[in-house]
């Protein structure tokens, strides 16, 4: 099953479930608006419905965030209506489809998605590549290698009869490590009391991009 599909169907649900706790969402929110200016580039991958992207979009330039959904980009578009939001571009497809310029972006945004990739080391790398030297990585990770390791065997089951969607089993530790190799340092990082498998973080880009 090929992932939109997943995530199409179950958009109206996704918009309507809370988040987990709402003080710690506006943590992750303000700790964010500490890299944005009025002149920030900001692009979001994995946006889902909108909601951070257009509560984001009054703090930067502009913001292009990108969904393979098309049912979650639609509840995405109607939100940025109802907020008169018009700084922030919907695209369907990938952080690739975007095909950005070397060293053009000041931020990137990946929230509750790299556990959901799989080619996150080719991302992180995608990553590196547009943000300009200096620029913030910031994201908000399930790390579900912490402590439901066992999920891995149930996953591609799930994944088979269509009941989940791609999920990729790692610790914090290792997201650590494979943000160090694609070049960045991670300057901060927070795990959340509601959800003590999740790993948020600001990384800042360093150096050059990795050899190969
Ligand atoms: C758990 S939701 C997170 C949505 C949003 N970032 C949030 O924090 O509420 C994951 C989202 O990632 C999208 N997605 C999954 N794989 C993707 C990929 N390779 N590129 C872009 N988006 C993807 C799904 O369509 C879904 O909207």
């Amino acid at each position: 099953m090929q992932a939109h599909r997943f995530w199409d169907r179950i958009a109206n649900k996704y918009y309507q479930q809370p988040v987990p706790s709402e003080a710690d969402y506006q943590r992750k929110l303000t700790l964010m608006r500490e890299h944005f200016n009025a002149d920030s580039e900001v692009v979001e991958f994995g946006c889902g419905t909108g909601t951070t992207a257009v509560t984001q979009a009054p703090f930067v330039k502009r913001l292009r965030a990108v969904d393979i959904s098309e049912r979650m980009l639609a509840i995405a578009h109607q939100q940025a209506a109802d907020a008169h939001v018009n700084n922030v571009e919907f695209t369907r497809g990938t952080l690739f489809d975007l095909n950005l310029a070397d060293n053009s972006v000041d931020v990137v945004m990946g929230m509750s998605i790299l556990h959901l990739l799989p080619n996150r080391e080719e991302t992180l790398v995608e990553v590196h590549r547009i943000l300009k030297p200096g620029g913030q990585f910031i994201s908000s990770t399930a790390c579900v290698g912490e402590k439901m390791a066992w999920i891995r065997y149930l996953a591609p089951i799930g994944q088979k009869l269509g009941l989940l969607p791609v999920l990729k089993v790692f610790t914090m530790d290792a997201l650590r490590q494979d943000l160090r190799t694609a070049g960045f340092y991670l300057d901060q990082d927070w795990v959340p009391d509601s959800s003590p498998m999740v790993l948020f973080s600001v990384a800042t880009k360093t150096g050059s991009p990795p050899a190969g």
